[in-house]
């Protein structure tokens, strides 16, 4: 059905979401099993995070004016390619990501003069508000986007940008060679570990960063099925290697270090997010229709409908209540 889709098939938005509004719930309550179509999602790879390369190819390093249309780009938000929270009132995307910013300040319990990791940084949307909201706090970044840390590199150069402060330092790498000399009095990470293989050994990287009385604070798209699910689709189109962890699958791979508390939050802010987003993608088509996407635009437009249609379903299946977003904050075991 998808590669059909892709091929040209015109089916109208309200049909094709539908059809996964019908669909998914039963799959999520009834038989994840299927949505777990290869060996390696089902339990933890070799690497930390394996295709790194092809997942910047496919997925982050796409024209950049596209994604900043797409995820919002303000002066004071920068593109977030992650969950807005919207349950607390929010009324737009910019609100909404900044209402999670908050969020995770108070769950990791950020204090000034903080020096913190941002593993997974994206395009410093996190560190800038944070840096904006604390005048002696300090971010590392970590990101192997070269497209995104382009974006960063801009804002270091931007007077107007809390990215320019000098408490801002930017490393372009890949998260499987990261290495740090000196260690973070807290570590965050949102939205990446789906891009990660190898959990158990993520946190003891995690925890050889950490300062003894340091926090981590993850914050991932989690199922609360059985199994880790992922999609033929979504590995060749969009997230190669990508998969939605199990809900409980950050506990159970913790050794290096020590759940402490834990959050779910509900999949409808997650379905919110990504309805903004879609929206954002469809006015924009004038300004990005002409982008290079090493590929024809239609083919690539209705790649992407597919997958912000399809997900707006998965995360609004069973009222939010299987496919959402956990938190978790760990310390040293
Ligand atoms: C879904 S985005 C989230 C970005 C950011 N944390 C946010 O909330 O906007 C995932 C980020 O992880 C980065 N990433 C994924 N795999 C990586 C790897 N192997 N090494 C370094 N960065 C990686 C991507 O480039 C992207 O910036």
């Amino acid at each position: 059905m998808a590669e059909s889709y892709v091929g040209g098939l015109e089916v109208p938005d309200k049909v094709l979401g539908g059809f996964f509004d019908f669909v998914m719930p039963f799959f999520l309550k009834h038989c994840s099993s299927l949505l777990c179509p290869y060996d390696w999602v089902a339990s933890e790879t070799e690497v930390i995070a394996g295709g790194s390369k092809e997942l910047m190819k496919i997925q982050y390093d796409r024209p950049q004016a596209m994604l900043n249309l797409m995820l919002g780009d303000s002066k004071f938000v920068y593109p977030k390619y992650s969950m807005g929270l919207w349950e607390n009132g929010a009324t737009t995307l910019e609100e909404s990501q900044i209402h999670m910013i908050d969020d995770v300040i108070r769950k990791l319990g950020i204090q000034d003069g903080d020096h913190i990791l941002d593993f997974g940084c994206g395009w410093g949307c996190v560190p800038n508000y944070i840096l904006s909201k604390f005048p002696n706090v300090r971010f590392t970044g970590i990101n192997l986007s070269h497209e995104q840390c382009e974006y960063m590199r801009r804002k270091m150069q931007d007077p107007e940008s809390h990215l320019s402060s000098g408490r801002f330092t930017l490393v372009e790498g890949d998260l499987n060679e990261a290495h740090f000399d000196e260690k973070f009095d807290k570590i965050l990470s949102i939205g990446v570990l789906c891009h990660i293989g190898n959990l158990t050994k993520t946190f003891k990287k995690l925890a050889s960063f950490l300062k003894a009385e340091g926090r981590v604070f993850i914050h991932i798209i989690t199922v609360r099925t059985p199994n880790n699910i992922s999609s033929p689709f979504t590995h060749k189109y969009i997230f190669p290697h990508g998969r939605f962890w199990n809900h409980e699958a950050i506990p159970n791979c913790c050794q290096d270090l020590k759940l402490v508390q834990r959050w779910y939050l509900n999949g409808n802010n997650y379905r919110k997010t990504l309805t903004a987003w879609l929206n954002n993608f469809d006015k924009n088509q004038q300004a990005i229709k002409d982008l290079d996407y090493g590929m024809d635009y239609g083919r690539f437009r209705r790649i992407w409908r597919f997958y912000l249609i399809w997900f707006i379903s998965i995360f609004a299946s069973c009222d939010g209540e299987y496919n959402g977003n956990g938190q978790y904050l760990l310390v040293h075991a």
